[in-house]
């Protein structure tokens, strides 16, 4: 027998404000799937879990690897044949002066390199609030403390230019953008793109400009926009993947696109490569099928957005149509992101609705938000009949907790 008894592990301080929303109501809805109910998933943003299948020939490329033996450690920036393709897609977005390319462990991987390699304690990066909160996440575990700009509701979620420079410190070494945006659905103007642009060159910030969903735009007639394209000459890490345009989430691939003045940015992206090799490689076999996603046949990506065009066109008429709520309406990816006016936080709000009409969305707080606001997060990725039986169950929950009195 041992004399002394294990005493508790304490997981470490750094990680006390790591939250992460989107996963942690699982919990209320195993509650309620336990009593023998069927949630409505209105939260996670994985397509696979609805009417969208993965292009054919991209999972036979991964097979083809496999088969051919691809199966050891790939070089720590990833295939040559990936890393041409990500260049010329690079071009195709219209960004000239690209420095490097290299593949990740989906975007998620991206963002932890990328932010790992550039910040020193005491020094901080602007992130967008509300955001995604896998880059405050990071941000807490390398214990940097948050400094958050806001996306002003009443300009189209826009990123608010005057908040941005009061929250500018002499050591703020970057700054974030998510375009198209989760959890809005915005899309930043070319006229936004410079403006940040103009910051960056003031302050001598790295732009990690994340568009993960920028071929998911809903505008007829809208090209997206890069902000590398905009300003070549700002050191900027472009985020890509193979989750939401390819249909693959659970492949894990996502690259980066390091661009700007080349001798500005050669030192930074020389510190991603230490980390890179430091993790030995992206998944291996899976990126044979990066070059054939990125160059063969597209035509998945007209009936995504045809469903998703119309899955927006529903959300959004509900919204307008729902007492208390209203919602500045997504132009791209898939999310919806409702104001509501209750009095009561959004989260008891989610909480509630899980309990009581088991439809699942997350809350604006587990993004982030204006003080005195109250929002949640739909994800319209279900087919129009679930949708509408989630909004009438929501509208439901609405009336009889706030207006029946
Ligand atoms: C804005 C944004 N960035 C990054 C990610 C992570 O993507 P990946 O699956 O490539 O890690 C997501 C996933 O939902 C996202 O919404």
């Amino acid at each position: 027998m041992p004399i002394t008894q294990t005493r508790e592990i304490a997981a470490a301080g750094r990680l006390e404000n790591v939250r992460y929303a989107i996963r942690d109501l699982a919990c209320v809805a195993d509650e309620v799937i336990r009593q023998g109910h069927q949630v409505l998933p209105l939260n996670v943003g994985d397509p696979l879990n609805f009417d969208f299948q993965t292009p054919p020939h991209i999972i036979e490329a991964a097979y083809k690897a496999m088969r051919d033996g691809k199966n050891g450690y790939a070089p720590s920036p990833g295939v040559p044949e990936a890393l041409e393709a990500i260049r010329s897609e690079a071009a195709r977005k219209r960004i000239t002066s690209v420095h490097d390319v290299f593949v990740t462990a989906g975007v998620s991987e991206t963002v932890d390199l990328c932010i790992s390699a550039l910040v020193n304690p005491g020094e901080d990066i602007l992130t967008p609030k509300p955001d995604y909160p896998l880059y405050s996440a990071v941000l807490c575990k390398l214990g940097i403390a948050l400094n958050a700009y806001d996306l002003a509701e009443n300009d189209g979620w826009q990123p608010e230019l005057a908040d941005i420079a009061r929250k500018l410190t002499p050591h703020t070494r970057g700054i974030v953008l998510i375009n198209p945006n989760n959890p809005t659905g915005s899309l930043c103007s070319r006229q936004m793109l410079e403006q940040i642009a103009e910051l960056a060159r003031r302050h001598n910030l790295v732009v990690f400009s994340d568009e993960i969903y920028d071929k998911l735009i809903l505008e007829e007639n809208t090209p997206h926009i890069a902000f590398a394209a905009v300003a070549p000459d700002v050191p900027c890490i472009t985020f890509g993947g193979m989750s939401k345009n390819y249909l693959v989430p659970g492949w894990r691939i996502g690259w980066g696109i390091a661009s700007g003045d080349a001798v500005a940015i050669k030192p930074y992206v020389e510190g991603i490569h230490r980390l890179l090799r430091a993790r030995l490689c992206a998944n291996h076999p899976e990126q044979y099928a990066i070059k054939p996603a990125l160059e063969g046949p597209q035509d998945h990506l007209i009936e995504v957005r045809r469903k998703l065009r119309s899955r927006r066109d529903l959300t959004q008429k509900w919204c307008e149509s729902t007492p208390r709520m209203s919602c500045v309406a997504p132009r791209g990816a898939f999310y919806a992101f409702p104001r509501i006016d209750i009095p009561e936080s959004d989260e008891v709000f989610v909480k509630e609705l899980i309990r009581q009409k088991h439809v699942m969305v997350v809350h604006g707080s587990g993004f982030g938000q204006k003080p005195g606001t109250q929002h949640f997060r739909i994800v319209f990725l279900p087919d129009e009949g679930t949708l509408t039986k989630a909004y009438a169950g929501i509208a439901e929950f609405i009336r009889e907790r706030y207006e029946s009195s």
